[in-house]
């Protein structure tokens, strides 16, 4: 039997929605498996867990690069019940280079969190990017039949949407964008915009985390295509394309699990003994200038220089993921963040105190939940943030902890009850740290109950059900 019949249950124990019928290709930079002691895991990180179980059940593909060479191109998964494939695309050094760490990290990627001061533009990076798409394209199509549902993810596929819909109109094709979509203005200054408008256009449903995301997208598309819209309809030759917005949230019943286990609550503890001081703030985030770590570490720099009552008695962890390694403005970014460590650490510690706790490396689930339960305060402060996913898992798994978050994340637009701040005013998170360190207890409960209750209802079952349902419905 071909795995794309096999109508069976998820094995991975989450629910989704019965009203799936249809086959479903996900096409997303990302494979959503890795290896793990010689054996092919889901990977860690809400779409794998959001829609390994919904492509169980309904069967289909998920087309994705190849990573490495241990790879396969294609691939039965799961292994010991296979119920849909997994397809890779081969890409060169010099492909990887233009289309990945190029057009889409270098490109899109600080446009869109409005940092073009991180921008390079070549043309050989759009060219590429578009040739790339192309091959995504061609492998979906390899495996396509009439009928299916067509998924796309993120900034690294914007042109594939309209490649599938020039060969097969009938196609069903969504697309969702995970980053912030900034203000036309800003959007415009990549010199292939309406190029890439276009290609997005090719969808029949877009979806981004919030509303304000949905109408900066609506008037790039007003102002740079001239397109007519309606509420959140584009109308676009001679289709309608729907535009709405979709937060994502992460697997609370997961995270729960892991965050009450006994391992978790011991080390935890452990940390806390280790730290040895009242309070322990944390920082968690992949190493990207968006993240804003080096503005929060020179924010707590000030706090230590204003408040000498808090020496000795504050740690400040940050725990910084390796990410984009071979891009110019990361490795210039760990450099400036291994300084600033160093600077304060050299300059404040006495005695068994240091100030600065930092980790440059790769943390497992169980790691991270440890450390969430043992915060007091989280300062998740980006500079820009399509949504952030550490607010949401750690608000699962703190039984006290206050969340310290910046006003210009998705998260903010969700999650209100957060001690809200302008990652750029570092004063202002200076003050912050303050706040959430004396917050009364009764507010500290009374925010982190509501901000609970906020992140159940998200969760990213829930998100992928509504998502496909609106497809579906269109
Ligand atoms: C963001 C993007 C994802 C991406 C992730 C990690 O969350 O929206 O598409 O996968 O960053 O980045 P990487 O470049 O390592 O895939």
């Amino acid at each position: 039997m071909h795995p794309a019949q096999n109508e069976e249950c998820s094995t991975y124990g989450a629910t989704s929605s019965t009203a799936h019928r249809n086959r479903l290709i996900i096409v997303a930079n990302r494979a959503p498996v890795r290896l793990s002691q010689d054996k092919w895991v889901p990977a860690v990180g809400g779409l794998a867990t959001a829609l390994l179980p919904v492509l169980e059940k309904q069967s289909g593909l998920w087309v994705s690069m190849a990573e490495n060479d241990e790879a396969p191109e294609t691939q039965h998964f799961p292994e010991e019940k296979p119920a849909f494939d997994i397809l890779r695309i081969q890409l060169s050094e010099q492909e990887k280079a233009d289309y990945y760490s190029g057009m889409a990290n270098q490109a899109i990627w600080p446009v869109a969190h409005y940092m073009i001061q991180h921008l390079q533009l070549k043309r050989s990076y759009f060219e590429t990017y578009e040739a790339i798409n192309k091959k995504f394209v061609d492998a979906v199509l390899s495996g396509y039949r009439e009928g299916d549902y067509i998924w796309l993810q993120d900034y690294h596929l914007m042109l594939a949407p309209q490649q599938i819909r020039s060969i097969h109109p009938e196609a069903k094709i969504a697309h969702f964008w995970h980053i912030p979509w900034p203000a036309m203005e800003v959007f415009r200054i990549l010199p292939w915009a309406r190029e890439l408008i276009q290609g997005l256009l090719g969808s029949d449903l877009i979806g981004f985390h919030i509303e304000e995301y949905v109408e900066n997208f609506l008037d790039s598309v007003r102002v740079l295509l001239g397109a007519k819209i309606d509420g959140n309809i584009i109308f676009w030759q001679g289709r309608e394309i729907r535009v709405e917005a979709h937060p994502i949230g992460v697997d609370t019943a997961y995270f729960h699990k892991v965050a009450n286990s006994t391992t978790v609550k011991r080390d935890a503890d452990l940390l806390r003994s280790q730290v040895g001081t009242d309070f322990l703030v944390i920082g968690i985030d992949r190493l990207d200038y968006t993240k804003g770590v080096l503005s929060r570490l020179l924010a707590f720099e000030s706090f230590l220089q204003q408040y000498e009552e808090y020496h000795g008695r504050v740690t400040f962890y940050q725990v910084a993921t390796p990410s984009r390694t071979d891009v110019g403005s990361y490795q210039q970014l760990k450099r400036e963040v291994d300084e600033a460590v160093g600077r304060i650490n050299g300059a404040y510690t006495r005695g068994i105190w240091s100030p600065v706790r930092y980790a440059y490396r790769t943390f497992s689930q169980d790691e991270l939940c440890s450390i969430y339960r043992a915060a007091d305060a989280a300062l998740i402060t980006p500079l820009r943030d399509g949504m952030n996913l550490v607010t949401q898992e750690f608000i699962t798994a703190t039984d006290h902890g206050v969340l310290v978050l910046s006003e210009l994340t998705g998260a903010a637009h969700i999650l209100p009850e957060s001690v809200l701040v302008n990652p750029y005013d570092q004063e202002g998170v200076m003050n912050a740290i303050k706040i959430a360190l004396e917050l009364p207890d009764a507010e500290k409960k009374e925010r982190l109950s509501t901000l609970k209750e906020r992140v159940n209802r998200l969760d990213v079952h829930t998100w992928a059900d509504g998502f496909l349902k609106s497809m579906q419905e269109g």
